[in-house]
């Protein structure tokens, strides 16, 4: 059984604790939250301070993705604000694995990401370390963007991986990600659907999370 993991970022900024509100009603458990820095890439979105308040609002679990060139100065901030778990980039951290253990000492779940250019072969000698792959199928930095479709052969050599090493990982897609592509990317592997625009666009939203919790 797959889930769907909104983003805050494509939500409505103005009316946010209703936005939150709807997501719980249409039945997500899970929240993915985009933190930029203006460096890794080029663009900004929010802080602790936000992440803080949609803890407030909602049971959720909150999947805190980090898109900082310094990922661990900040970990701290976002644990005491709610993150249940913090996802950050093997492109600023090549050897994750210490990164990973503060985390887990620190009482979150660690996730590890790569972008659309780094090569899958990189990141599954440190998947035994983490909770969470997370697989870029944009280029992060903004919502909206084409599904890039290389990322499904990445997710089917994660899946591959996985199974041969009995990992529990759970494997997380962001970028592009819709109704129209959801299928087949839980065929490759997915279990976890990151759904920015898609989600805060659809007109019913408890459909499309029961839409994806059916795929498998
Ligand atoms: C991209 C972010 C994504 C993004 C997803 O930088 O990491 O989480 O918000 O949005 P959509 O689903 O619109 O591509
Ligand atoms: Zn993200």
């Amino acid at each position: 059984m797959a889930r769907l993991a909104p983003s805050i970022l494509g939500a409505d900024f103005a009316r946010l604790g209703e936005e939150i509100a709807d997501a719980d009603r249409a039945g997500v458990d899970i929240l993915h939250l985009d933190i930029m820095d203006g460096h890794f890439v080029p663009n900004i979105s929010y802080g602790p301070a936000i992440v803080k308040t949609i803890d407030k609002l909602t049971d959720s679990y909150l999947d805190v993705h980090f898109m900082l060139s310094e990922p661990e100065k900040y970990f701290e901030a976002f644990v005491k604000s709610g993150a249940d778990s913090i996802t950050f980039h093997l492109e600023v951290h090549r050897e994750p694995a210490k990164y990973a253990r503060q985390l887990r000492e620190m009482g979150v779940e660690a996730g590890i990401s790569i972008n659309p250019d780094m090569p899958v072969e990189r990141v599954l000698s440190h998947m035994q370390d983490f909770d969470f792959l997370l697989i870029m199928s944009v280029f992060p930095g903004f919502g909206g963007q084409e599904f890039i479709k290389d990322a499904l052969l990445k997710v089917q050599a994660a899946r591959r991986h996985i199974t041969q090493h009995g990992l529990k990982t759970q494997i997380a897609i962001d970028g592009g990600i819709n109704r129209a592509n959801a299928a087949e990317v839980v065929a490759a592997g997915a279990d976890i659907l990151v759904m920015g625009s898609a989600f805060f666009g659809a007109k019913d939203r408890g459909a499309l999370v029961k839409y994806v919790a059916g795929l498998a």
